[in-house]
């Protein structure tokens, strides 16, 4: 499979069309950016982490019966993904307090919730990714009521799986952001990308944080709880 042309470049990553119009090549970048795109870095290696993490735990995740855009991964930093609209939602799922839910109600990060909680963020730069209700993004006709009910019980049976998994790994699944797309046949799949970007990752035993937050936060050490988060699903 072979990169025709380039149809869109994000953040972290470019993405190509194939001769296949059902597939699209996704090419992971080690470039990061946070708070809307104000703060940019790099973080060696890190494309080829996020590909090769995100296409394992996609797999896992098929298996455990959610559909996701995942096809083949090509080389370390390129898979090849089913062609998908993006939905434009951010879903986030939170177990423990962090980040702006613990800075908008006032709490400290670490809170252990007795249920998950979702919230949907309007998936727009300009604005900076509001976030939304179901009404508003039914108003707004970027998903259906229908869809949105799909994409909340996805999303919650993604977080059942990555909380097992992760448990396994030594690695407690603080919070984290999925993205869905739509078929041509209109079918909801999970899309975009699950990785240390993505989500928050802290170690079981120190609470040691293994995720971006390192780089929103200058922590330092990024590379290496990257490559941490690697090395435990590699089973090393
Ligand atoms: P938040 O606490 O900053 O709202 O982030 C919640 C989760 O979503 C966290 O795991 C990081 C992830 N996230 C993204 O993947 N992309 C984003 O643009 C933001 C703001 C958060
Ligand atoms: N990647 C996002 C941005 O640059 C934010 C983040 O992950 O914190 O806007």
């Amino acid at each position: 499979m072979e990169k025709v042309q380039q149809v869109y470049e994000g953040k972290a990553k470019k993405v190509f069309s194939t001769e296949d119009e059902n597939l699209f090549i996704v090419s992971y970048k080690d470039d990061a950016t946070a708070f809307n795109g104000l703060k940019k870095g790099t973080i060696a290696g890190k494309g080829a982490i996020n590909n090769r993490m995100s296409n394992m735990l996609m797999q896992m995740l098929e298996k455990k019966g959610v559909p996701t855009h995942f096809v083949e991964e090509l080389n370390d930093r390129e898979t090849v993904v089913k062609k998908v609209s993006i939905v434009p939602l951010e879903v986030i799922i939170r177990n423990v307090s962090a980040g702006s839910f613990a800075k908008r109600y006032g709490v400290d990060e670490g809170i252990q919730f007795d249920e998950p909680t979702i919230e949907f963020s309007y998936k727009n730069d300009e604005l900076g990714d509001p976030l939304i209700n179901s009404y508003h993004a039914v108003a707004l006709k970027l998903a259906t009521k229908e869809e949105i009910e799909t994409i909340k019980s996805m999303a919650f049976k993604v977080n059942e799986s990555l909380i097992e998994y992760f448990k396994t790994l030594g690695i407690r699944l603080i919070d984290f952001k999925l993205e869905f797309g739509r078929l041509a046949d209109g079918k909801i799949v999970l899309a975009d990308e699950i990785s240390p970007d993505t989500c928050r990752l802290w170690d079981i035993k120190t609470n040691e944080k293994l995720d971006k937050d390192r780089f929103r936060r200058d922590l330092g050490g990024v590379e290496d709880a990257y490559q941490e988060v690697m090395r435990r699903l590699m089973g090393e």
